[in-house]
């Protein structure tokens, strides 16, 4: 997985800037965008968008509901606390309707859970849309601002998330100034499906649009990097797909570039 300092990460600060200053404008709450898999939707929105975001002033919360595609309430109840107040996770569940000490099982919890405590997720789900609400109520009391980044958001379009997706709708509606969210996916379709169905939750909540993918740049810097062998990276700039294979470092881009698209 790429980090911060990952050497072979192409910084994208000026796609970051133009997201955030098209949240500042305020014509819009909400953005929604796909590309197809490996575009580096997922690079950006983690090592780009959300640490410009927190130079910004934001709070910042990820999550990938791709993580865990059966809970994602969960997943978006702890991304928004991880932001907000991080300390306080435990203590939170434990004050939620179902109390925690309830609640049984032996599943592996999902990021930030005390892993010594053993909790039926299922369990946990059915107490995802108070944990959602009280969430962005703890959001409120941060004083700062919150981008919300959901990556692979089209799980929240399944039938059976369909409670989780009122809930979070619900709170994101009347918090609109002082959060933002971003959606992210890589089925177009999904996506869609999920914001112009007129029963759905998100109908019409977000503008849909294509993730801005790699292009040249990208190849020309990554051919630039230090003692690397990249023959073949140069060659990519110069065909279609926009594929760069990096030799010697078992290391493989699979990029498109703006003209592919
Ligand atoms: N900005 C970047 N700099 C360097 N490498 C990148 C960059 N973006 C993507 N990559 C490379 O491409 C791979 C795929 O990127 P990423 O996981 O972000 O794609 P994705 O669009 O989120 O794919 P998926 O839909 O499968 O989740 C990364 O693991 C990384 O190796
Ligand atoms: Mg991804």
């Amino acid at each position: 997985m790429s980090t911060p300092t990952d050497p072979w990460h192409f910084p994208r600060p000026e796609l970051a800037q133009a997201y955030l200053q098209g949240f500042d404008l305020g014509l819009t709450s909400a953005r929604g965008l796909f590309a197809r898999r490996r575009m580096g939707k997922s690079e950006f929105l983690k090592h780009d968008l959300l640490p410009a975001a927190r130079k910004a002033g934001y709070l910042a919360a990820y999550t990938n509901l791709w993580d865990d595609t059966e809970h994602p309430g969960q997943a978006l109840a702890t991304a928004i606390l991880l932001a907000v107040q991080p300390k306080g996770l435990g203590r939170f569940w434990e004050e939620l309707n179902t109390p925690i000490g309830k609640l049984k099982g032996g599943a592996k919890l999902p990021l930030g859970f005390d892993a010594s405590m053993e909790l039926d997720l299922a369990a946990k789900e059915k107490a995802a849309v108070p944990a959602i609400q009280a969430a962005l109520q703890a959001a409120d009391k941060a004083n700062k601002r919150l981008l919300l980044v959901i990556d692979e958001a089209q799980v929240l379009a399944a039938p059976q998330h369909k409670a989780v997706a009122h809930s979070l709708r619900a709170g994101l509606d009347i918090r609109k100034p002082a959060i933002k969210v971003l959606f992210a996916g890589s089925s177009e379709a999904a996506l869609r499906e999920m914001f112009s169905r007129s029963a759905a939750p998100f109908y019409n909540w977000a503008p849909l649009e294509p993730f801005p993918l790699l292009g040249r740049e990208f190849v020309e810097a990554t051919v630039r990097q230090p003692g690397q062998r990249c023959q073949a990276a140069a060659e990519a700039g110069r065909c279609a797909e926009g594929l760069c294979r990096v030799e010697g470092d078992a290391r493989v881009f699979f990029v498109g570039t703006s003209s592919a698209t």
